[in-house]
């Protein structure tokens, strides 16, 4: 049994935030030998009931939930920061270039440990990931992932059409790699599996057949892509698809909405698509820096919750700017800004947390499991040191609410405030903190 004290951030099951400035976090292993939270709440009512546990003691950090990347691209890492004029020609000049490196094994391998290492710095537990259209790139991902003990979920982008040789694959054979990665991986400790077509025109209807097909056979498999980022992108599908009703009805007619599928930016949908989602129980990941650095537009988040349909946070590194969970609420916040000229609602800081950890996790189907601390919950958290930099200890030694202390983290914080990211209770490397 591992014991922690130090503030802690975690939330009901109806999302709304719970703090303890001075809280006691109790882990356990679980039959599988993970550690989970097996109490959690403020010390003075549970110091006695665990009174034989050692406890660490964290004066002035806060743990909160380990974040979670709801979309994210492994073979991107070389890519972020490449301008363009928007997602098109940047996935031309800049993307498939750097993918196509990756049938490259030893390559594939550097950069995952690379890409590995960033998302546990920055605090990110979980993440569904999209690999290049080579499979040897994603068992070097997984391999990877599984060493370090990341709830890691990825798969094999499918692209059979309108993309360079290098990366463009061979419908049969992706579909059968497709499956082939699904039984080695999907459930091997925290590891899982994402049917992953890149987007509406790189896939050809035999292949959106084919993944449609492997999500009715696999449904504890995930299904990601892509849809309505970009005013170009969207006239295209449109001309592949004359008879479509919309972008995201293709993928409903292929089957590919149903829950655990995760669609990154729904930007430019009308409500009969946000009901579309809400109906099928498919989810939304919202990517606010790579929206506003490729130029793409603005999440509607009132359209979102009017529809009632599920969504979280997401950094969509390379079109996204940053690895930083931090970096990412912020910039939801300047989006959710541009809604709340035409409808009064701002995003609060507590939201902003909720959607990239118990809300992301709950889009995933994995509510209960991760992003969250409550009881039953797998330990992962963050050790947060509010005082990491000179501004950011001035501004959150002045908080004088929750909000105003999350909202100095969101606005001032990065990869400098994760002091520990700790992946289903591994134990810590931070001595104890006392005064
Ligand atoms: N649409 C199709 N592929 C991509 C990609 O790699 N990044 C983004 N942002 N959009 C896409
Ligand atoms: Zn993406």
């Amino acid at each position: 049994m591992n014991a922690y004290r130090a503030a802690l951030l975690y939330f009901k099951p109806d999302g709304t935030a719970i703090y303890d400035a001075d809280g006691l976090l109790v882990t356990t292993p679980n039959a599988q030998g993970i550690q989970e939270v097996l109490a959690i709440g403020p010390w003075p009512a549970l110091k006695a009931g665990f009174a034989h546990v050692p406890v660490q003691h964290l004066l002035g950090r806060l743990i909160a939930p380990g974040f979670v990347d709801m979309h994210i691209h492994f073979p991107q890492v070389d890519v972020i920061g490449s301008p363009a004029e928007g997602l098109l020609p940047w996935l031309e000049n800049y993307t498939f270039v750097q993918e196509a490196r990756f049938d490259n094994e030893a390559h594939a391998r550097e950069v995952a440990d690379f890409f590995l290492d960033e998302l546990q710095r920055h605090g990110v537990s979980t993440a569904l990931v999209f690999g290049s259209s080579h499979t040897a790139s994603v068992n070097a991902l997984m391999d990877a992932g599984q060493t370090r003990g990341l709830r890691l979920i990825a798969g094999k982008c499918l692209m059979d059409r309108h993309a360079p040789d290098g990366v463009r694959d061979q419908t049969e054979q992706s579909l059968l790699d497709t499956e082939a990665l699904i039984q080695r991986w999907h459930g091997k400790g925290r590891l899982g599996c994402a049917i992953t077509p890149r987007f509406v025109p790189s896939c050809s209807d035999a292949q959106l057949a084919g993944a449609g097909e492997l999500a009715a056979r696999y449904p504890e498999v995930w299904v990601q892509s892509h849809v309505s980022e970009n005013k170009d992108e969207i006239a295209w599908v449109q001309d592949l698809h004359p008879q479509a009703r919309s972008y995201l009805a293709v993928y409903e007619q292929f089957g590919l909405l149903r829950p655990r599928s995760v669609y990154a930016h729904c930007i430019h949908l009308d409500d009969t698509d946000r009901q579309l989602l809400r109906e099928t129980g498919a989810a939304a990941a919202v990517c606010p820096t790579s929206n506003l650095f490729l130029g793409s537009g603005f999440f509607d988040y009132a359209a979102a919750d009017r529809a009632g349909h599920l969504y979280g946070l997401a950094s969509d590194v390379g079109g996204g700017t940053s690895f930083s969970p931090f970096h990412t609420m912020l910039a939801a916040y300047v989006v959710g800004r541009e809604g709340h000229t035409k409808t009064g609602l701002s995003l609060s800081p507590q939201q902003l947390w909720f959607q990239h950890t118990a809300g992301a996790a709950r889009a995933l189907g994995l509510q209960g499991l991760v992003g969250n601390l409550l009881p039953g919950c797998e330990a992962d958290f963050v050790v947060l040191n509010p005082a990491a930099t000179p501004l950011l200890a001035r501004r959150s030694s002045a908080a004088q609410t929750l909000d105003e202390l999350l909202f100095s983290l969101i606005v001032l914080g990065d990869d400098r405030a994760v002091e520990q990211c700790v992946l289903a209770g591994r134990q810590l490397s931070l001595p104890t903190i006392a005064d």
